[in-house]
C-alpha cells in the first residue's frame, strides 16, 4: 500500500509542532526541509518528537563532506534522508557508508535526480541533451547502484521507473494534488489515487494539508483513498 508523508513547510517551529500533533496519526512519516532545518537546526528537529522523521536535505557536496554531514544527522535518527543523484556514484557510495555506521537504525538515503522544477529548456541549459526522461533513468541507475535505498521522482516518472528498476527501489513522490485543490508552483501533478496505481511507495503532501482549514482531516481524507 501507498503511504502519505506531510510535509510541513515552515520556519516557525510551533507551527511545524502544530501540524505535527495533528498530521501524525495520519501519516507514515512527517517530512522536515531545508526551510525548516536551516531556520532551527538539531534541536528544532528534536522539538518535533515524532518519529519516524523524514530530512529532506538534499545534500550535494564532496563524499567526504557529504559523509560528514549524514554521521552529523545520524543522532536524529532520520527514518529517511535525501541527497542529490548528481552529486555522482563517489558521493552516494560515501553517504551510504556513513549511514550504514548506524546500523540497522540507519536512514534510507533516497536520491533526486532531475528536480521536478526542471524542464527540457532548463536542462539544456545546464548542459544536459536529450531530454528529462534519459537523464532521470541514467541517475536513477546510477544513485541505486552506487547504495542508495530509493528515489525522490515526479508522479509522471513512477510508471517508467517502475518498468526499468523493478520493485525494490522505494519511490518517493512529490507534486500531488487531490481533486480540486491548488497546484501551486507544481506544475506537473497527479491525484494520489493515480500517484499509488503508477507504483509509488510513499506520496508526499505539503500544501494540500497545511493550508487546509482543518489539515488533520485533509491528510485523513487522502489517507483513505490509499487505504481504499
Ligand atoms: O506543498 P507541496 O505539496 O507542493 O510540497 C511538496 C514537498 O515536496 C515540498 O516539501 C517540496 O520541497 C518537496 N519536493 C518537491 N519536488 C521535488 C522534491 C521535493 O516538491 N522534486
Amino acid at each position: 500500500m501507498t503511504g502519505l508523508i506531510a510535509a510541513l513547510d515552515s520556519a516557525d517551529p510551533q507551527k511545524a509542532l502544530a501540524w505535527a500533533n495533528q498530521l501524525a496519526p495520519h501519516c507514515g512519516l512527517l517530512k522536515l526541509g531545508l526551510e525548516f532545518y536551516l531556520a532551527n537546526g538539531a534541536a528544532g528537529v528534536r522539538l518535533i518528537d515524532h518519529r519516524p522523521i523524514f530530512l529532506d536535505l538534499k545534500l550535494h557536496d564532496i563524499p567526504n563532506t557529504v559523509a560528514g554531514a549524514v554521521r552529523a544527522v545520524l543522532p536524529l535518527a532520520p527514518a529517511m534522508l535525501t541527497l542529490h543523484a548528481a552529486g555522482g556514484g563517489a558521493m552516494i557510495s560515501a553517504a551510504r557508508a556513513a549511514a550504514d555506521t548506524a546500523g540497522s537504525a540507519r536512514p534510507l538515503l533516497l536520491a533526486v535526480t532531475v528536480l521536478t522544477s526542471m524542464d527540457a529548456e532548463t536542462l539544456h541549459a545546464t548542459g544536459i541533451a536529450g531530454g528529462s526522461r534519459q537523464q532521470v533513468l541514467r541517475l536513477a541507475r546510477l544513485a541505486l547502484e552506487a547504495g542508495a535505498d530509493g528515489l525522490v521522482c515526479s508522479a509522471h516518472e513512477v510508471a517508467m521507473l517502475r518498468a526499468a528498476l523493478g520493485p525494490a527501489p522505494v519511490l518517493v513522490v512529490p507534486g500531488i494534488r487531490p481533486d480540486g485543490s491548488a497546484a501551486g508552483d507544481q506544475s506537473r501533478v497527479m491525484t494520489p489515487r493515480e500517484a499509488s496505481q503508477a507504483g509509488a511507495d510513499w506520496l508526499v503532501v505539503g500544501r494540500p494539508i497545511t493550508t487546509a482549514a482543518d489539515p488533520g482531516a485533509a491528510a485523513g481524507a487522502i489517507a483513505a483513498v490509499l487505504a481504499a
